[in-house]
């Protein structure tokens, strides 16, 4: 698994190995352009919205968003995507954490309309996915949606198969996004829906149930 430091040393190249991916349509990135707008497109449902992005890496699609008038939050680990990302947004409140311990207090106990992470929340389990996607439901607001984009498959079977058809480069040390087998866990606190996008990578979206959101929407 790549350390924040990693990350820092892929920086500068990552936009790159991202789009040799996505245009030969292989794993892990087949399907990114689609994935992004999908989101995007969920986001521009509202207008000058709060959006939070966990794992921003360069902005490619927090800073389109920024572009459009949306006030932009975010964290990420590594201090060379941070700095990318700052250039591209100057107004954004990007912090530098480590989202296995969790979204930063500041952030957290603000609310937001949409909270948005694509190809980061891979680097958790299963079990550290569904506590965050808990606390992160009690971070947005009435009709507010979490749209995650990732390497995700509906079924385990398909999940194999995909692995095994790229058994030379599979990277055994990410936790790609099973529906079939978290939606169980992610029923018990809210409701969700998997769109599959590429052969390896689809668009979850999230939403606290409806009698919840009514109750538990924070003003700011
Ligand atoms: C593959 S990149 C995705 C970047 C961007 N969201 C995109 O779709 O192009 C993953 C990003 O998540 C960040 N990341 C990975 N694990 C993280 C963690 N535990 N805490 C915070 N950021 C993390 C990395 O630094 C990197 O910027």
């Amino acid at each position: 698994m790549l350390s924040n430091k990693g990350f820092d040393l892929w920086a500068n190249e990552y936009d790159r190995s991202v789009q040799l991916s996505e245009e030969s349509d292989s794993y892990p990135f087949a399907g990114y352009k689609d994935i992004l707008n999908t989101i995007y497109n969920e986001a521009m449902r509202h207008s000058d919205s709060r959006i939070l992005d966990l794992g921003f890496g360069t902005a490619v699609l927090t800073s389109q968003l920024y572009k459009q008038g949306h006030q932009i939050f975010g964290v990420d680990f590594s201090k060379e995507m941070l700095a990318i990302a700052q250039e591209k947004m100057p107004q954004a409140i990007l912090y530098q954490a480590d989202l296995t311990e969790g979204v930063p207090q500041n952030l957290a106990e603000q609310a937001y309309d949409t909270i948005i992470s694509t190809y980061a929340l891979h680097h958790l389990d299963d079990q550290a996915k569904v506590n965050l996607i808990k606390r992160l439901m009690s971070m947005l607001r009435k009709n507010g949606k979490l749209l995650i984009g990732d390497v995700a498959f509906e079924t385990r079977a398909k999940h194999d198969a995909c692995k095994l058809e790229n058994a030379h480069h599979w990277d055994e040390e990410e936790y790609y996004f099973v529906y079939e087998e978290l939606q169980p866990s992610l029923q018990a606190f809210c409701a969700s829906e998997f769109y599959p996008i590429s052969h390896c990578g689809g668009v979850i979206e999230l939403q606290k149930f409806e009698a919840e959101a009514d109750v538990t929407d924070k003003a700011i």
